[in-house]
């Protein structure tokens, strides 16, 4: 009699231990499936990471159910109805908490900004340590990315729900693919690709973050490069980009300044190995510099499905800085952040 429960305990033990290993992810690996700790695929794409009193917090686009190509489109214009953005928390940036949906879509008003029928793309979220406020920007589009613009969304905690502010041409000017990068001294600058893509610009936002002053340079002239993610590395500015050519993966490249609003040079792929021609398949969207450590960044990309948008992968490998303060990404299989 008294093994039965004996032996229901083992099997309860055994069941819970294998419920923890299917959610563990115990090492990053690049183009996998990343289930969060509830161990559902975490939906987090072209997105950015906050980190914010000890935790990273990772925003993206929300893409769900079916994909479909707009009709009439004369490119492989994929979509899939706009599903807002997502907020997931972590204290080792491998095991991933959902948080939420931290700013949602609308289903109805079919002329509003965050209409399923828009294009909500590449969030990007900083704190504004004087206003005490989250401030995300984002691409905000029209199925034909005719609309351009940035939009602005406002939160007193980093999962959110964030508010949204509205959009804008940024000194009158088209906005699509952007990140933003926030300096040292506390300034933040908007990266966003315009002039119908082929030219970058760099704005720098109000001391609230919520507009756009008018300093404002064009970078990167007619060389049609979107995908924008920043860092800072020995007091230089990189800026990692790809080319445009919709959801299939292209060279990525980079391009450096001594002074944000300086002048900046383009240089080759900082990509090496197998596939570093279409940047492993993917896209950059961030760079991620690991808290604590010197020279410990994380180059996040997105490895898009384009007729499953749905399916798209997260592609994070380390990016490391040489002697000569040169960036390379290079493949692995898997990696931990060590
Ligand atoms: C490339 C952009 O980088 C993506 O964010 C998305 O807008 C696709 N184009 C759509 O084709």
């Amino acid at each position: 009699m008294r093994t039965v429960p004996v032996l229901w305990m083992l099997l309860l033990v055994i069941a819970a231990s294998m419920k923890t290993y299917a959610q563990a992810q115990p090492s990053i690996i690049p183009g996998e499936i990343w289930p969060d700790t509830e161990g559902k695929p975490i939906n987090a794409h072209g997105g950015g990471i906050l980190y914010y009193k000890d935790t990273y917090y990772w925003y993206g686009e929300i893409k769900k159910d079916s994909t479909w190509r707009v009709p009439g489109s004369t490119w492989e214009n994929y979509r899939v109805n706009a599903g807002g953005i997502s907020c997931y928390s972590s204290k080792d940036l491998l095991h991933w908490k959902y948080e939420g949906v931290a700013l949602a879509s609308e289903k109805t008003d079919s002329t509003a900004d965050l209409h399923i029928s828009k294009v909500i793309e590449r969030p990007k979220v900083i704190y504004n340590r004087k206003t005490g406020k989250f401030v995300m920007w984002m691409h905000i589009d029209s199925q034909d990315y005719l609309y351009a613009r940035s939009g602005v969304a406002v939160s007193d905690k980093p999962e959110g729900p964030f508010q949204y502010m509205g959009s804008v041409r940024p000194n009158g000017n088209m906005a699509r693919d952007m990140t933003i990068f926030q300096d040292d001294d506390g300034k933040a600058y908007h990266f966003y690709s315009s002039e119908e893509n082929q030219t970058m610009h760099i704005c720098e936002l109000t001391a609230d973050y919520l507009s756009h002053t008018s300093n404002d340079r064009r970078i990167l002239i007619q060389q049609a490069r979107e995908a924008p993610a920043v860092v800072k590395y020995n007091k230089r500015f990189y800026l990692f980009s790809s080319g445009c050519t919709g959801w299939s993966p292209n060279a990525a490249s980079y391009a450096t300044a001594d002074s944000i609003m300086g002048e900046w040079t383009q240089h080759q792929n900082p990509c090496q190995g197998k596939d570093a021609d279409s940047t492993f398949h993917a896209q950059s969207t961030f760079v991620l510099p690991v808290q604590g450590q010197q020279n410990i960044f994380i180059f996040m990309a997105d490895r898009w499905n384009k007729t499953d948008l749905e399916s798209s992968r997260y592609v994070w490998l380390p990016l490391i800085f040489d002697a000569e303060s040169m960036p390379h990404i290079l493949w692995k299989d898997q990696w931990t952040i060590e």
